[in-house]
């Protein structure tokens, strides 16, 4: 940890809310015992169980093993959630219950540090979507293509996909979803950024998720033909800056790996703890 005053149990205290309230927009809530599983009604990614914000008991292998149970019968995924500092002890206690478990670098833009600017990093220029603009649900369909082409191909090298591999993954959205993206847009639960030349079109992408003060930007991706080249470092910045700009004061991320975290590093971003993801092994 660079900075201690990162480091402070407050600032684990926020993004335990935040996690907590993030699902509950779009999610029914079960409780089971020390743990809260979080069932999407909707269309959308499937959510998973984190502990209970107001639990006492410590979780338990029977406990992990009764929801994975649930989980099953909902057809949802087995995944688990957590901060490690926050629940230390459930790591230990998913992998006795059969669970592979990711440990992603959890980490926080320094509010004292200055924040690089997206020109920092590239000339390629990136932009917020705006909801009004009429080219909008072609921007999201791009977003999603970008982070679908990029998310499929792992780690940080560069490679031969590119512009042609995302065209063939680019899908119109229903109305439903592309009116979700639009109203979460205008009043400032999403912000989209895109990183994109007039000759080459989208080449990265990336999201966040505000909750009041509080963020986390996810989903950020670079097509591998684009890749070391600045721009998921940009794509990071322009959206730093604009939660910034909209009064966010803890803008948080879980970097996929060590080598991934070095990106964020970059932009001004330090390592607070380490955000845990369990699921089946076979999955990770
Ligand atoms: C992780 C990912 C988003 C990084 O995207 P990127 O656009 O290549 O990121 P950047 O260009 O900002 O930085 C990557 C590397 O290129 C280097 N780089 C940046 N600009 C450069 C330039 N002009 N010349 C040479 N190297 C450069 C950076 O220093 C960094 O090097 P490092 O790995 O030694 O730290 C991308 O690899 C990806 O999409 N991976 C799969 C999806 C994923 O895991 N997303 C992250 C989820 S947390």
């Amino acid at each position: 940890m660079d900075d201690v005053r990162l480091g402070n149990a407050a600032t684990f205290e926020r993004l335990e809310h935040f996690y907590d309230a993030v699902p509950r927009d779009v999610a029914r809530v079960e409780e089971h015992g020390p743990l809260v599983l979080f069932v999407r009604e909707g269309p959308g990614w499937p959510f998973y169980a984190r502990p209970r914000l107001d639990a006492t008991a410590p979780v338990s292998v029977a406990d992990v093993t009764a929801v994975r149970q649930r989980q099953r019968q909902l057809g949802q995924p087995e995944a688990f959630e957590w901060v490690h500092e926050r629940n230390p002890d459930l790591l230990a206690v998913t992998r006795a219950a059969g669970l592979a478990v990711l440990e992603a670098p959890l980490m926080v833009l320094d509010p004292a540090a200055a924040l690089a600017a997206p020109a920092d990093f590239t000339d390629v220029p990136v932009r917020l979507l705006d909801p009004a603009a009429p080219g909008f649900a072609a921007d999201v369909a791009a977003r999603r293509a970008v982070a679908a082409v990029g998310f499929a191909v792992a780690g940080t090298a560069r490679g031969e996909v590119g512009p042609a591999q995302r065209d063939a993954a680019i899908t119109e959205l229903d109305a439903a979803s592309l009116e979700e993206e639009r109203s979460r847009t205008a009043d400032g639960r999403r912000l989209s950024v895109l990183a994109e030349t007039p000759t080459e079109g989208a080449l990265a992408s990336g999201m966040a998720m505000p909750v009041g003060d509080t963020a986390e930007i996810a989903g950020v991706a670079t097509l591998p033909s684009a890749r070391r080249r600045g721009l998921a470092a940009a794509v990071t910045a322009a959206l730093a800056h604009a939660l910034r700009r909209a009064g966010v004061d803890l803008i948080f991320l879980s970097a996929g790996s060590e080598e991934i975290a070095r990106v964020y590093l970059r932009v001004g971003f330090r390592r607070l703890g380490t955000a845990c993801i369990a699921e089946p092994s076979a999955l990770i």
